[in-house]
């Protein structure tokens, strides 16, 4: 199979990630900071060493202030709910995928208030807009760093300086981002990173992250189990404890721990100059083909591995199903971010999603071109 849906997880992982989730399965995957044996121990210390990894990779002050869940939705889950409260105002965009947009429509039945901000339809923001919408009440603003569905990626560093000016708490969405694009919570301003382990970060599904700043109130709606202060019927308020009740998914975060190592070694620039090597020739390819729509223009640089088209009179879903049969994985319909679809016209069908990968190749990426083109000239037969 060409694998060709790594904005929905990445595929293939290195391979040392399979060798390490194998390694903690046959010989430490006891249960991390519950006992003194040998293997609870080094389940605690593999536990720690994806922090350690973590904070290096996002330049986070204190490993502690990171904490794990099991993908972006529940950390951004975690963090809106957290902080909002009834007549709390917050400031969002219509490029935002649905685990923003939904915590947000469910909170605003609550006595919460947002404000979207439009995009353009390439997706960018005007940041301009956003600075005339912030209000004496609003705690809060959250961007998605990297677009899932256009690719667009956003100044982040230009809006959390604005949040940080007016004292407003910046959220920021690196679903499509982290491990690929550069992300330095110091120096973007971050208040709180959402971030999956199983996409750019090469860890299992059912892993991902959340950090939040020291000085940063949040509430928790999990009590339970931590593994310390365990004679006290009382919630640890001390971070990551405060957030990590319940037994944690050792087996995924080691694999993570390792992915970020791959990560690392090999340079995220390295990683985002191929990946933009490959977007580019996609581009530039989809761009000779006449009844190819592409949305989201045609800057490569300042883009995602994400590109969204449609074929002129063929149902996106049939594309999707062609590939398929051809060996070609994509995503096909809409991309969980009703409102883009509704800004880029698309609201109704969706678009085939191409998501190149690290470990993807020219030729993956000449089949598929070769496939679209075929797809369109057996469009009658089809
Ligand atoms: N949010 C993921 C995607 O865009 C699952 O496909």
């Amino acid at each position: 199979m060409i694998y060709l849906d790594n904005a929905a997880t990445s595929f293939p992982k290195p391979v040392e990630v399979y060798s390490e989730v194998l390694r903690c399965m046959e010989t430490y995957a006891a249960n991390p900071g519950r006992g003194s044996h040998d293997m609870a121990v080094e389940a605690s210390f593999k536990i720690m060493d994806t922090r350690q990894e973590l904070s290096e990779l996002f330049n986070i002050p204190n490993l502690l202030d990171i904490i794990f869940t099991c993908n972006a939705t529940q950390s951004l889950n975690i963090g809106i709910k957290g902080i909002l409260k009834p007549g709390d105002h917050v400031i969002s965009t219509t490029i935002e995928h649905n685990s923003v947009l939904r915590p947000l429509n469910y909170l605003s039945k609550k006595g919460v208030t947002f404000t979207l901000i439009n995009v353009d339809e390439n997706g960018y923001l005007n940041i301009n807009n956003l600075k005339k919408e912030i209000r004496k009440t609003t705690k809060l603003i959250i961007v998605n760093h990297a677009s899932n569905v256009l690719g667009t990626i956003q100044d982040i560093r230009t809006i959390g300086k604005i949040a940080k000016d007016a004292g407003i708490i910046f959220m920021v969405d690196a679903a499509q981002s982290a491990g690929v694009i550069p992300l330095d919570v110091l120096n973007d301003n971050i208040d709180i990173l959402a971030f999956p382990g199983h996409k750019g970060l090469y860890g299992p599904q059912g892993t991902g992250g959340l950090y939040i700043k020291d000085t940063i109130e949040l509430d928790s709606f999990i009590q339970g189990g931590t593994g310390s202060e365990s004679s006290s019927m009382e919630q640890p308020i001390f971070l990551p404890d405060r957030f990590e009740s319940g037994t944690l998914n050792t087996p995924g975060i080691a694999g993570l721990c390792v992915g970020i190592r791959f990560i690392r070694k090999v340079g995220i620039e390295n990683i985002r100059k191929h990946e933009n090597i490959l977007v580019e020739y996609l581009l530039k390819e989809l761009c000779k083909l006449s009844y190819v729509k592409i949305y989201g223009g045609c800057d490569y640089k300042n883009r995602g591995s994400v590109v969204s088209l449609t074929l002129d009179n063929v149902d996106v879903s049939e594309v999707g199903d062609f590939l398929n049969k051809k060996g070609i994985a994509v995503r096909t319909g809409f991309h969980c971010a009703p409102l883009i679809h509704q800004i880029i016209g698309t609201r109704r069908k969706g678009t085939v999603r191409i998501s190149p990968g690290y470990f993807n190749t020219l030729e993956d990426i000449e089949e598929l071109v070769i496939a679209l083109n075929d797809i369109h000239e057996k469009r009658p037969f089809l």
